[in-house]
């Protein structure tokens, strides 16, 4: 190199780009737009889970003053559904449009819409519209049973069999193994909670539409509203500049979207639609809730023989949302006889969705549970036992894995944790006159590509700019845009402008299945190098450049300067200098990499992050009272852009993990069917006080069949498996084996752990 090699900043700690905004109250989250003429809308909520419309009076409604309009089934006017269609371009989970019919298949079911002058005028709307319905028999139990649906079942990703993997012969493996265990898990009904509620602000221009939403996806969001109210996809625009946090509860657009939208259609002028905290648990998705039976048989050594899990999780009356649990069943151990299968019980409720690791998360709560009983059982150390049936390939698909150093997390942690000094037996372990309880689990994530775009351009003041419609909804997106195209031009982090969140830009992933990052790398870094390919043509033919009478193919680029490749030494001349020299602002270069999910060609390899928790509690049997004590997770996540915000994530997942196992849960009342417990005073989640030291490290193994970086993504393995830890951990310490989450303290009361 020609010049000294200034290091990547990729794989080094870096304060969120974004930080300063948001500390500073700078940034705009959706609902902070204002715009002249701004309307408020509120919806008026079904009072009951099941039953029909008789009659709905908006006369008192709406004489009320500030009062524009009150839209229901009459005079919404014309919504399409949306279908799928290719990519993410038309993904919607409540697929009803609003007002559809007058039939109300669960609580909080959007009835009505007042839109007033101010957001208070429009809730005392609202509240004086009067509906009176025909009440039917609503069913909200909590005990699932699998109905009888077909083998092959239609579900919101499109079909699926019921029976999703299966190998050799796993009930007569079961039947004959000579150790072996048979559980069922529970998993309650989550509820995402992001602190930024989910709102749309939609305004009308002629027949383009732009609305400010916080969307894990603007692009899919523009699909599914083009469709909606009949537009070309050019006449949408989608703005998501900034988003507190989602969890999957804003990857796909739901109802209040398109009533925002055919409001602002309606009274001509932009319309702001908040939703309520306790809407958001009604009518904004949730983990559905689960009951997994898993079955697992094994040899006296500890080699695993045979694995059945069979689930049952709950869905709407609307739509057909799959909580896939069996995600990382087939391919997490090496088992000869392996059987999964799914069912759905249907109930009177707002559709389920994806949240942080659907599936996978409720999944290996329960097969990582089985894992630890069935290690007691065999008197076998749960480190070991795992190790035991490590598999050689991925025995669900039958090829080999990109990059699995799923056994080194387990010896990583197991040594960082001081696992050597565990004493297996229940209540045995004391420290300060607390019993001490020790767990481990595993944990499984899918890496996989979203299509993506991007643009990158180098400027004559040296600064760049990279674009993309991408969303960062509090992960740091931004930050690793800013890194990348450092990485590729040189340019110091904090002189890269990123600009993501609106459907102008390029083509920007959807910001879920922890695939953000690894889908923006290939398209970030063509787009740079394309622009640095036009920057050695500019720096070639420009009168009086020093590499005027050069080919490009005799030029590098490299810490942004352009060299000649056959000096070995010399300092070579910034781009900077080359772009004002040839008078031109910026030069820029696009890039695009295509989606490797949902890809109809079979995979030559399997590709998935892995980890491990090892979790410490304390356990006060004299006032019942269990706590979170230590964690030390360790992730193989492939390569780690950016390791300081990469902690911090995992450190957010174990503490929503925290609360996964010890506090949530979405009650429905069974009078009403109301998600009763729909505000932040009742629906707990981990809080400071909750939460021990976290200890989180990376393996950092590049998984370069995913990317050129090796980057896969970490946002959501690090809350697979942290339950089953904390209820093995809590076994350990009281010698309750708690099956149904969240635990709790009446679960604790029958240990036999005495002070
Ligand atoms: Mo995640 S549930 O894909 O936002």
């Amino acid at each position: 190199m020609p010049q000294e090699t200034t290091a990547s900043p990729i794989g080094r700690d870096t304060p969120r780009v974004d930080g300063p905004l948001k500390v500073t109250g700078t940034a705009q989250y959706a609902s902070d737009f204002h715009f002249p003429g701004l309307l408020y809308g509120v919806p008026v909520e079904a009072t009951i889970a099941n039953g029909k419309i008789t009659k709905l009076d908006t006369a008192a409604a709406k004489k009320m003053s500030g009062v524009h309009a009150i839209l229901h089934r009459q005079n919404i006017g014309k919504i399409f559904r949306s279908t799928p269609g290719e990519g993410m371009n038309g993904i919607c989970i409540e697929r009803r449009p609003p007002f559809e019919d007058d039939v109300v298949r669960y609580y909080g079911q959007y009835v009505a819409l007042a839109v007033a002058d101010t957001f208070e005028s429009a809730k005392a709307a609202a509240d004086a519209v009067a509906v009176t319905y025909a009440k039917e028999k609503l069913n909200v139990d909590f005990k699932l049973t699998a109905e009888d649906d077909p083998d092959e079942v239609m579900t919101s990703y499109g079909p699926a069999k019921r029976l999703q993997s299966e190998r050799g012969d796993a009930a007569g493996a079961f039947a004959t193994a000579p150790v072996k265990l048979d559980q069922t898990y529970v998993t309650p009904a989550e509820t995402h909670v992001p602190i930024e509620l989910q709102g749309t602000t939609a305004m009308w221009d002629g027949d383009k539409l732009t609305i400010y939403e916080e969307s894990q996806g603007v692009f899919n969001m523009r699909g599914v509203l083009a469709q909606m109210f009949g537009l070309p996809k050019e006449n949408v625009r989608v703005i998501t500049k900034f988003v507190g946090s989602g969890f999957g509860s804003k990857l796909w657009p739901w109802t209040h979207c398109p009533l925002a939208v055919a409001a602002a259609r309606q009274v001509g002028k932009p319309v702001k639609l908040v939703l309520s905290r306790k809407m958001t648990f009604q009518s904004a998705g949730h983990r559905a809730h689960t009951q997994q039976r898993v079955r697992l048989g094994a040899t006296p050594e500890g080699k695993l023989v045979s694995l059945e899990h069979d689930y049952v999780c709950h869905r709407s009356m609307l739509e057909e949302y799959q909580e896939n649990c069996g995600e990382a069943t087939a391919f997490h151990y090496s088992v000869p006889n392996l059987r999964v299968h799914f069912g759905w019980a249907r109930r009177n409720i707002g559709t389920p969705s994806d949240m942080r690791g659907p599936g996978a998360v409720p999944g290996l709560y329960a097969t990582e549970s089985a894992m630890n009983e069935l290690a007691d059982q065999l008197k076998m150390d749960p480190v070991q036992f795992r190790i035991l049936n490590e598999p050689k390939i991925d025995e669900g698909e039958g090829i080999p894995f990109s990059s699995r150093h799923y056994v080194e997390c387990l010896q990583f942690g197991a040594e960082k944790f001081g696992w050597s000094r565990r004493n297996a037996e229940v209540g045995a372990m004391k420290r300060d006159g607390l019993t001490l309880g020790w767990g481990v689990a595993g944990a499984a994530w899918i890496a996989t590509r979203d299509s993506a775009a991007a643009n990158v351009e180098l400027r004559d003041d040296g600064s760049a700019r990279v674009a993309c419609g991408a969303q960062d909804i509090g992960t740091g997106t931004y930050t690793v845009l800013a890194l990348l195209t450092a990485d590729k031009t040189g340019v110091p982090v904090e002189k890269v402008e990123v600009v993501l969140g609106d459907t102008e830009l390029p083509l920007g992933p959807v910001s879920g299945g922890s695939w953000a990052t690894a889908s923006v790398v290939p398209a970030v870094f063509a787009a740079a190098d394309n622009a640095i390919s036009s920057l050695l043509q500019v720096a070639t033919t420009t009168p009086g450049s020093p590499f005027e009478k050069r080919k490009p193919d005799d030029l590098a680029f490299q810490n942004g300067r352009v060299f000649v490749k056959a000096d070995a030494v010399g300092g070579g001349v910034p781009f900077a200098d080359l772009l004002k020299r040839a008078n031109l602002r910026l030069i820029s270069g696009s890039g695009r990499s295509e989606g490797i999910f949902g890809s109809k060609e079979k995979p030559k390899f399997s590709m998935h992050s892995f980890g491990c928790h090892f979790v410490e509690v304390t356990w006060q049997p004299e006032i019942a009272r269990l706590r979170v004590n230590r964690v030390v997770t360790v992730i193989d996540g492939g390569r780690i852009i950016n390791p300081l915000a990469g902690r911090n994530q995992i450190e957010g997942a174990v503490v929503m993990g925290i609360g996964m196992a010890m506090l949530e849960e979405t009650h429905y009342d069974p009078q009403n069917g109301a998600p009763i417990n729909s505000n932040l005073a009742d629906y707990i989640v981990a809080v400071n006080a909750d939460v021990p030291k976290l200890e989180v490290h990376f393996l950092d193994y590049p998984d370069l069949e995913l990317n050129a970086v090796g980057a896969r993504g970490i946002g959501e393995i690090g809350l697979a498996g942290i339950a089953a830890a904390i209820t093995a951990a809590t076994y350990h310490a009281t010698g309750v084996r708690v099956r149904e989450l969240p635990v709790r303290i009446e679960d604790l009361l029958t240990s036999s752990v005495l002070a």
